[in-house]
């Protein structure tokens, strides 16, 4: 049924798909999840996820679908990126379906309605008593904005009640200016604002903050990062956000479109930048390795290259929600196979 479901979807411009897909998320839905094996349980900074595929950020902007998305099996949903007033990101079109490449370029510029709005959306999950998933909340600056660091404390002290973590996207390519926050210097003041701020609120002070990083970093920066996230006591690191780099082996004729590359074509170099992280911080941060998974031997590469856990966007987008409950029932049988008996044991082994 859900294959019918995205085939006509595929139909539908980028844009006006996902608009329908929220739409009808928002009513109809699973209900049931069926438990995960108990071999992909792991704790990791006082949260326990059930399984360690994720749905990456800018699926759900506004905290919209998050239940729906974990009863399809995610382990947990990151929403966002949220900024702290509402904005309708670049002209359209700016969403790119890269068919023959199974990727996608995206040119959004964080379209999303704003914290107040999403804490609205925040406030009903909280509610509701019967909800008991995980999710995160990633927040980013608003487009021109002159006072970066405020927007940045802003969204986590106002969305900070919420959640079960926190990220700082500091890497999407459609906000001028932002990625600049990794560079040397710039980083470490952010980091050491945000994590002050995190000591002196007491809701704060438990929930891990992690830092969303671009894929497109070279290794003096990785390094700097590396050594910087040590020396800050930073909970985790994602890595990355997508790319702006182009392969030469792309064949779609969006293939040069000005965004943000995700999908199949990342995955090689995302995770070779995951792997060098892994060693850069002697593993002693946990990783959540992001970009181009669509199977579990791609999940389990990333976990093996030194991901405590992961997240996909593109390969919803190409393969329907059957991917998560495909790479969960083959990822299982991949740690057995291989003698492991929980999936934290996996972590980095091929570094
Ligand atoms: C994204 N991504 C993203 N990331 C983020 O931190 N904030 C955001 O708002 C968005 N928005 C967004 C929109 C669209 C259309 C796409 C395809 C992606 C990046 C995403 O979270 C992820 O890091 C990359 O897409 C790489 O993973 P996949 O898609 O290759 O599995």
């Amino acid at each position: 049924m859900s294959n019918i479901f995205n085939q006509i979807l595929k139909l539908f411009p980028p844009e006006a798909a996902h608009s329908i897909t929220i739409s009808l998320l928002k009513y109809f839905f699973l209900l049931k999840n069926i438990q995960d094996d108990p071999i992909l349980k792991q704790h990791i900074l006082g949260i326990e996820f059930p399984n360690p595929i994720g749905l990456a950020a800018g699926f759900d902007k506004n905290a919209e679908i998050i239940l729906p998305m974990l009863n399809y099996g995610f382990g947990f949903v990151e929403v966002g990126t949220i900024t702290p007033k509402p904005q309708k990101g670049n002209i359209k079109p700016r969403v790119f379906r890269l068919k023959e490449d199974e990727a996608i370029i995206n040119h959004l510029g964080f379209n999303n309605k704003g914290y107040e709005k999403v804490c609205k959306n925040l406030k009903k999950i909280q509610e509701n008593k019967f909800f008991s998933g995980i999710f995160g909340i990633n927040v980013g600056m608003n487009k021109n904005s002159k006072k970066i660091d405020q927007d940045y404390l802003f969204c986590i002290e106002r969305l900070g009640h919420y959640g079960s973590y926190l990220t700082i996207n500091i890497s999407s390519p459609n906000t001028p200016g932002l990625r600049d926050l990794q560079l040397r210097g710039k980083i470490e003041n952010l980091i050491k604002i945000i994590y002050k701020k995190k000591e002196e609120i007491s809701y704060l002070k438990k929930k891990p903050i992690f830092i969303k990083i671009a894929p497109d970093l070279n290794d003096e920066q990785l390094r700097d990062i590396a050594l910087m996230s040590l020396a800050n006591n930073v909970d985790g690191l994602i890595i990355g956000n997508t790319t702006i780099n182009r392969s030469k082996n792309l064949i779609s004729e969006y293939q040069n479109k000005v965004g943000g590359l995700s999908g199949k074509p990342l995955f090689k170099d995302s995770t070779l930048i995951l792997r060098k992280m892994y060693i850069y911080t002697n593993g002693q941060i946990p990783l959540i390795g992001v970009g181009g998974i669509s199977n579990a031997s791609e999940c389990y590469e990333k976990i093996k290259s030194g991901a405590s856990l992961t997240q996909l966007y593109t390969s919803l987008v190409f393969k329907g929600p059957k991917v998560v409950m495909d790479i969960k029932k083959e990822l299982s049988h991949l740690i057995k196979t291989d003698g492991y008996k929980n999936i934290k044991d996996v972590v980095g082994k091929s570094v």
